[in-house]
């Protein structure tokens, strides 16, 4: 059984992350910790309650997180992605024109069930320490939350079980600039202050999330076989599945006929815990350039040459996911959750 605090910022992907977590009976999904990054910190907070209410799952935890990165200024919200509620617009009432958009953000326990009182770091710490080595951090937003975690508990690397990140990108293109993926370039700096420490840990980036499509066959099989999961995912996917097709990574696969898509992200972070020989990994040194044009870039050392430049010493190994068995992952996100979902 992997114990998972799960650091989030939903985001529609994020949500889905969530119910395969929820869903899979290798899991047990301690909490939710909630991150600025797709939205809002507000709207992330009271987005992380609403999904676990609607996936039957209101025992799970929420502590609410990072509001702003830790060093650089904010970046715009990608509402253009996510939808101006984080959701796909289906968050209740959030459908353009409804009160919801219009007001300031609503906070989350002006909808939902009390927030943990510790903040996110604090909570991730508290649980690490509660039970050492069993707790699997698995961060998918900007890494605000687990860089402060570190930065209060140094020792937070060894009472863990595991980081796994999803974030970054090698070989394969960015999605907010050429060189570098949102969550990195959300926080840049959290996420190279994390590879300076000796975590197991490991990246689920690009190189293998853009491998791993759903289209919306596979996404009305959920809606169709999952109930109440199954049309959360479906109906708060339009919005960024459109995106998908019109304008991101499935654009291609679009115009050479291909049904509407989007990339899986989050859930392949879930996967890598519960099936890590699904996938292939380089190690090395990691770094996360800071700012300037290639700002948010993740720098892998794949050759462990002795480099003399300081950036690059007395770092430990990072593991990078570069291949994985796509239709594996896949499978095993659409079944897991349409047989063990909870309502
Ligand atoms: O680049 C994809 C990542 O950024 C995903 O975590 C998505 O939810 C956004 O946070
Ligand atoms: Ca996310």
């Amino acid at each position: 059984m992997h114990k998972v605090i799960l650091d989030t910022d939903p985001g529609v992907d994020d949500a889905m992350a969530i119910a395969y977590a929820l869903a899979h009976p290798d899991i047990e999904l301690l909490a939710l910790t909630t991150v600025f990054g797709n939205i809002n910190i507000d709207y992330a907070t009271r987005n992380a309650q609403y999904i676990l209410e609607t996936l039957g799952a209101q025992s799970v935890a929420v502590a609410k997180g990072a509001a702003v990165p830790g060093v650089q200024s904010p970046l715009p919200h990608a509402d253009f992605v996510h939808g101006a509620d984080g959701l796909g617009n289906v968050y209740p009432g959030s459908q353009p024109g409804s009160a919801a958009t219009q007001t300031a953000p609503l906070t989350a326990t002006a909808r939902h069930a009390s927030l943990e009182p510790l903040d996110a770091a604090d909570f991730i710490i508290a649980a690490a320490r509660a039970e050492p080595q069993q707790i699997t951090l698995v961060a998918v937003g900007p890494l605000t939350n687990i860089a402060e975690a570190l930065r209060r508990e140094p020792e937070l690397p060894s009472l863990v079980a595991g980081l796994v990140i999803m974030g970054g990108t090698v070989s394969e293109p960015g999605n907010v600039s050429p060189v570098a993926e949102a969550n990195f370039l959300n926080d840049p700096h959290a996420a190279d202050a994390l590879f300076a420490a000796d975590w197991p840990a490991t990246v689920v980036g690009l190189d293998v999330t853009h491998r791993i499509m759903l289209g919306d066959s596979h996404l009305k099989s959920l809606q169709d076989h999952a109930r109440n999961t199954g049309d959360l995912i479906w109906s708060s996917s339009r919005f960024y599945v459109d995106f998908y097709t019109r304008s991101g990574a499935a654009k291609e696969a679009s115009e050479q006929g291909a049904e509407p898509q989007c990339a899986m992200h989050d859930a392949a972070a879930v996967a890598y815990v519960v099936m890590p020989d699904a996938f292939t990994v380089a190690s090395g040194a990691a770094r996360v350039i800071p700012d300037g044009l290639a700002v948010g870039q993740l720098a892998l050392d794949r050759k462990g040459y002795a480099y003399s430049l300081p950036h690059w010493q007395n770092r430990p190994a990072t593991h990078v996911c570069m291949s994985v068995d796509a239709e594996r992952v896949r499978q095993d996100f659409l079944s897991i959750i349409i047989d063990h979902h909870i309502r």
